[in-house]
């Protein structure tokens, strides 16, 4: 298990606060000492979403792949590099969490054997042999438990509601952030997106707005979803 770096600053009451775990930025498979594979996850949309919920009063745990941003204050925070990491992590958190956020861009796929020396050219070719990484948001319910909010976000490139929620529906999530990283100004290492939110009886658009901006609305939305009858 990674280090857990705990903010000390306490944390300003609020009456309904809850405890949101988040996944952000992409993770990092290694080839061998030097090289790894990845993705272009700036991990902007996961902070940005951190952000918010602090400024709500409510209580976060990012776990974040490799960023260049700094951690939002008072912010706990679980630094990961590999997707197996990341599973580790949100494992070992999510029972004590009321609402999970799966933002990050986890690698499908990581290399079947990490060299222990730099791989050296050789041939004209080089084939990698790539296996399953673990799908965390998958897991959440089936495989950790989990009973609080589950909310996951789907990056495509064609289908957007379609592929959204056939994710909803197979990762038992109570939400599908989804956005369309075929366009421009969303998505991967954008400072605005644009999303739909898949329901499991209805969507609902959110029109371009900077990454911080969304993630004010997407509080709202989420965190009515947690507290609707019945919950
Ligand atoms: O980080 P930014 O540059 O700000 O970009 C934001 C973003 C594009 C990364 C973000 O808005 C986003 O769409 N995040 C999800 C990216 C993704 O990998 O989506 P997916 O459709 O492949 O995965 C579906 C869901 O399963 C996601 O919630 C993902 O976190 C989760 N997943 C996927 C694979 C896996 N092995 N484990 C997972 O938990």
């Amino acid at each position: 298990m990674p280090a857990l770096v705990t903010c000390q600053r306490p944390i300003e009451p609020h009456t309904r606060r809850v405890h949101v775990l988040i996944t952000a930025g992409p993770t990092r498979e290694p080839l061998d000492p030097v090289r790894f594979l990845t993705n272009r996850s700036s991990g902007k949309m996961g902070y940005a979403l951190a952000q918010a919920f602090i400024h709500a009063g409510h209580s976060v745990l990012l776990i974040s792949g490799p960023t260049a941003l700094d951690v939002p204050e008072r912010v706990d925070f679980i630094p990961v590099e590999t997707a197996a990491e990341m599973h580790a992590a949100v494992a070992h958190c999510l029972a004590r969490m009321d609402i999970a956020v799966f933002a990050a861009a986890v690698a499908d796929y990581t290399p079947a054997r990490v060299a222990p020396h730099k791989i050296k050219k050789a041939g004209a070719t080089l084939t990698l042999e790539l296996v399953r990484t673990p799908d965390i948001l998958g897991a959440a319910r089936s495989g950790f438990g989990f009973s609080g909010t589950l909310v996951g976000f789907a990056a495509e490139t064609e289908h957007l509601e379609a592929n959204a929620r056939a994710k909803l529906v197979g990762k038992h999530c109570d939400l599908i952030i989804a956005n369309d990283v075929s366009t421009a100004g969303c998505g991967f290492d954008s400072d605005t997106n644009e999303v739909l939110l898949v329901y499991p009886d209805h969507n609902e658009a959110l029109p371009a707005a900077s990454k911080l901006a969304l993630a004010h609305r997407l509080v709202t939305a989420i965190v009515a979803l947690h507290e609707r009858p019945g919950n």
